[in-house]
């Protein structure tokens, strides 16, 4: 009853156009994340969708109803903001219940619902605390309590990790899908952590500059990225790319930049190849390098151990490539060694538009 549907949605800011001829479809329970780089356009969206700002084109539905022209009160969605403001001088049931008492909610329902929202929020021992005696993370879930007494058919959510520390943000993360499975709501979750979009959503949106790059499970944005802006921006450390041309066809097709010569014939290519000598990126994650005696000769740059793996940096005929490998790994700066790459994950984007190449039967 509340799939979220835009369709060609723009919004312009005077010469800046935040929000690009954007459509999208999020099922009605789905948990969605937005993500791209800051400025992308992921907040206008969502305030576009709350009824906080008014699209310049196109049309917004939530469930069969254009939301256009509704005010954000009619829209049955509650947003909770990327600083989460709690009134200071409120306990925690007095600023979980502000929204209702806004609405003229009558007491015992109000007391009910808050009692609720304290029990799936894990608050009830907090309600007579002010936010000042709370920690950051229980802040937060009064921020998300405010929301959540309002039952709304969708959960606007716009970064509302980004105010905690690392450990407090997993553990939160881990609350945050404990609640949606619970709950089953429609959530919209603004994020430029990757980490946070990979392990909490159903499908993620990537957005560049209010345009709209791919829309896919996490999977799929990782394995199967659209184009090489999507491939770059997920994984850490980045995907490796190098331009160059393709020669040749079939299986004995060729990728060549510079010194570097690698077959990719058993690529399989979405359309082949209609000019010759094709330009491309090729993409190499850091997992897929691997050091191999029979592979090809290159020089540690640098060497990075964070404990459960191994960053390291290579000069790659005179490439720079960047690997992930685990463990500790027993090599040093300045020494000379041979790389493989995992031929079968090797991706291939059109130098021209970024779009990849590879067939999406490819794994
Ligand atoms: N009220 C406004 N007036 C003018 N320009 C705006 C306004 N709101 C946003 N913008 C511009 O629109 C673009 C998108 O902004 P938006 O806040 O949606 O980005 P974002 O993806 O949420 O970024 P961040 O990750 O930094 O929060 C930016 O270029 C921004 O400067
Ligand atoms: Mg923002």
């Amino acid at each position: 009853m509340s799939r979220i549907r835009f369709e060609n949605v723009s919004k312009r800011f005077g010469g800046v156009t935040a929000v690009d001829d954007l459509s999208l479809e999020i099922e009605s329970g789905e948990f969605v994340s937005i993500l791209g780089p800051s400025g992308c356009g992921k907040t206008t969206l969502l305030r576009m969708l709350a009824g906080l700002e008014r699209p310049t084109g196109g049309t917004i539905s939530i469930g069969e109803t254009v939301v256009n022209e509704l005010a954000p009160a009619q829209r049955n969605v509650a947003m909770v903001f990327q600083t989460y403001a709690l009134y200071p001088h409120m306990t925690v049931a007095g600023n979980i219940e502000y929204p209702l008492r806004k609405r003229r909610v009558a007491k015992n329902e109000r007391v009910r619902r808050v009692r609720e929202a304290a029990a799936v929020l894990e608050l009830e021992a907090l309600l007579d605390r002010k936010p000042r005696e709370l920690s950051g993370g229980q802040q937060q879930r009064v921020a998300l309590g405010r929301a959540l007494v309002r039952d709304p058919a969708v959960f606007l959510l716009d970064e509302p990790l980004s105010n905690l520390d690392a450990k407090l943000r997993t553990h939160m993360r881990a609350e945050l899908i404990r609640l949606h499975r619970r709950i089953g709501r429609t959530m919209v979750y603004v994020t430029h952590d990757q980490l946070e979009a990979m392990t909490m959503s159903q499908r993620i949106a990537v957005l560049r500059d209010g345009r709209l790059q791919q829309f896919a499970p996490p999977r799929d944005i990782y394995a199967r990225p659209g184009n090489d802006f999507v491939a770059g921006f997920i994984g850490t450390p980045s995907m490796n790319f190098l331009d160059g041309r393709l020669e040749g066809t079939g299986s004995g097709r060729t990728f060549r930049c510079g010194d570097v010569s690698l077959p990719v014939g058993m690529l399989p290519l979405a359309d082949e190849m209609p000019e010759p000598d094709r330009r491309v990126r090729l993409g190499i994650r850091p997992e897929h390098i691997r050091i191999d005696a029979e592979g090809e000769a290159a020089r540690v740059n640098l060497v990075e151990p964070t404990g459960h793996e191994t960053i390291l940096v290579f000069d790659y005929r005179g490439n720079e490539l960047v690997a992930r490998m685990d463990g500790d790994v027993d090599i040093e700066s300045g020494d000379r060694v041979k790389l493989a790459f995992r031929a079968d994950k090797l991706r291939l984007f059109a130098a021209a538009d970024g779009r990849r190449l590879n067939d999406d039967s490819t794994p």
